[in-house]
């Protein structure tokens, strides 16, 4: 079962409960979330942006163009690229602004790996995730109805022992949601969320560009003991 995103699907009402009888107050608690992070660049911004890199991966390509329910994928650098200037740009602004929102006392970070995806109709990509960074993302530079959807699913397995009916989908009692992306759209999310494509249902080429960020020092210091030294 798969619930579309729309309004605020953190939110939760809980004055529903309190209006009960007997009940002075109640809260709700949303502990331990799962944050996605839909960006949509300005017209402005992915224009130029599309205006380079989809000639460039068309160069990149050169015959390799996937048949129908294939996939092409590039090398796994391409943020090294002068092509890709601009859009690295605004993922770093963005992963800027998500550590500061998260209070992450690090903000050393690098963009470790970042390639295109093309499908052509029919194809998809199974559900996976992205081990060892952490934040992934994508920027979606050619996107179209019947190819403009991403699938982000529960990435807690012990939900999956009970699923009562509901009787409407949300992303509270959901395994799976739907988000919809357009031409400019950036999502992010952490590397350990699963998520998947449904077979591109257009006519046209599905291209997209994914990225993994990981901070600068983790190896160095981040990664070792909590306690520190006695
Ligand atoms: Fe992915």
């Amino acid at each position: 079962m798969a619930a579309a995103l729309t309004g605020a699907p953190g939110r939760v009402p809980a004055a529903q409960m309190a209006e009960s009888p007997g009940i002075e107050r109640s809260d709700v608690y949303s502990l331990f979330p799962t944050l996605v992070w839909r960006i949509e660049l300005e017209r402005a911004v992915y224009e130029p942006i599309n205006a380079r890199v989809l000639p460039f991966l068309r160069e990149l390509r050169g015959k390799r163009v996937p048949t129908a329910g294939e996939s092409w994928q590039s090398s796994v650098a391409l943020h090294e690229r002068e092509e890709l200037s601009q859009l690295v740009s605004s993922v770093e602004t963005t992963t800027r602004h998500i550590l500061r929102f998260l209070h992450i006392g690090c903000d050393a970070f690098q963009i470790t790996g970042c390639w295109a995806t093309v499908n052509a109709p029919g194809a998809s990509h199974r559900m996976h995730s992205h081990p060892n960074n952490f934040l992934s993302g994508v920027y979606y530079a050619q996107v179209q109805a019947g190819a403009d959807t991403v699938n982000l699913h529960d990435p807690r397995p012990q939900t999956a022992v009970l699923r009562p009916p509901v009787k409407q989908l949300s992303a509270q009692n959901t395994d799976q949601v739907v988000v919809t992306v357009t031409p400019g759209s950036l999502l992010l999310f952490p590397s350990w969320l699963p998520h998947s494509v449904d077979a591109n249902r257009s006519r046209t080429e599905r291209i997209s560009i994914s990225f993994n960020v990981m901070f600068r020092a983790f190896g160095e210091t981040l990664a070792k003991p909590l306690w520190g030294e006695p």
